[in-house]
């Protein structure tokens, strides 16, 4: 299941050649290169289809020089560093003047991220010795759910991509939170398992939403982790009257709720768990799996309004975003 420490050095020496690797993070699977090489990283861009103005995360291994990357480390850097690296936070600085810029994107700042998974850093201390960076969105096609398996990995891009790391399925299951210190507000650009309440208890101060000038994060379009199948959010108590009218208009619905008593009716259905780290794990594949249902709609039970969710709500309303019409007129 997790791959063998040969497999890990094979990897390290295509980055090294300038090739891509897809490898396990705990949070979900990252398509890696050389941050360092432009070749590299525009291979990235190219094999997910995505905007080459859309910034990359530099992942490092623990024993990284941070100064070599950034060119400033500001204070609440080191604080969030020592209360949350390794694990899943990114952080934005300021990006050293010699490292090449393809890797944000164009910006002045770099998105740095020490990674907790085991094969994650062991592939990262076998890349040039520990001190390169490896440069790496997630695993998956533009916009597509984001893959939290090797098998994911595969499905998304086939035989486009032969080195896939497998160290099983990813423990947090959404991509990190992020935190913008390159400017001089602390921002909160996207929300993941570590919340903002724990990004303040830290700083003693409550970071800012992003506003107008804050930098792009390609998972803050209105639509992202989508997939195919049109998606639509609907509260519990508003469950079984959706249900007979998708039934009496002949629409077959898959449905993911969060552990109440399955509804009939459906053509396929996922319970997930009903706490927030729980149901983070499994979300992704569930997307996947009732995403392959054949159904005309994906119907998913709303979870709470509370900070504990904020992170996988920020997914799911970005997964209906597309679909946000599609219960009116029933
Ligand atoms: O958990 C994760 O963060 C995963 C794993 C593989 O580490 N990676 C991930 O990468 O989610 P990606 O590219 O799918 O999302 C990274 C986000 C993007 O929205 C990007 O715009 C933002 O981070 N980002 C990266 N560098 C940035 C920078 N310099 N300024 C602003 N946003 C940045
Ligand atoms: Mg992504």
């Amino acid at each position: 299941m997790t791959a063998s420490s040969a497999a890990i050095q094979q990897a390290a020496l295509i980055l090294e050649s300038g090739g891509l690797v897809a490898f396990p993070t705990e949070t979900v699977y990252g398509l890696g290169a050389d941050a360092e090489n432009p070749q590299a990283v525009a291979a990235i861009y190219a094999a997910k289809g995505r905007p080459s103005s859309h910034p990359l995360i530099v992942h490092l291994a623990p024993e990284a020089d941070i100064g070599y990357w950034a060119a400033a480390i500001p204070q609440e850097a080191r604080k969030l560093i020592d209360a949350f690296w390794p694990g899943p936070l990114t952080l934005i600085l300021k990006r050293a003047e010699h490292i090449p810029s393809a890797v944000s994107g164009g910006q002045d700042s770099i998105g740095l991220r020490c990674p907790s998974h085991p094969v994650a850093q062991a592939l990262l201390r076998a890349f040039k010795g520990g001190k390169g960076g490896i440069a790496a969105p997630s695993a998956n096609k533009f916009g597509h759910v984001s893959p939290t398996t090797a098998q994911h990995v595969r499905d998304e891009f086939g035989t486009e991509i032969t080195c896939v790391l497998d160290g099983g399925q990813s423990e947090v299951g959404i991509e990190s939170t992020i935190i913008d210190l390159s400017r001089d507000r602390v921002a909160l650009l996207r929300p993941g398992q570590i919340g903002a309440d724990q990004i303040a208890e830290v700083l003693g101060v409550w970071p800012h939403a992003p506003d107008a000038t804050a930098p792009r994060v390609s998972g803050a379009l209105d639509s992202h982790y989508a997939p195919r199948t049109p998606v639509a959010l609907v509260d519990l108590q508003q469950l079984p009257l959706t249900l007979q009218k998708l039934a009496a208009a002949g629409r077959r619905v898959a449905l993911i709720q969060r552990a109440s008593t399955p509804f009939g009716g459906t053509i396929d259905h996922r319970i997930l768990p009903s706490f927030p780290d729980g149901y983070a794990h499994d979300l992704y594949a569930a997307l996947r799996a009732m995403d392959l249902a054949g159904a005309d709609i994906i119907l998913i039970e709303a979870p709470p309004e509370t900070d504990q969710w904020q992170g996988i709500n920020d997914r799911l309303r970005r997964a209906a975003y597309h679909s946000s019409r599609i219960l009116d007129n029933l």
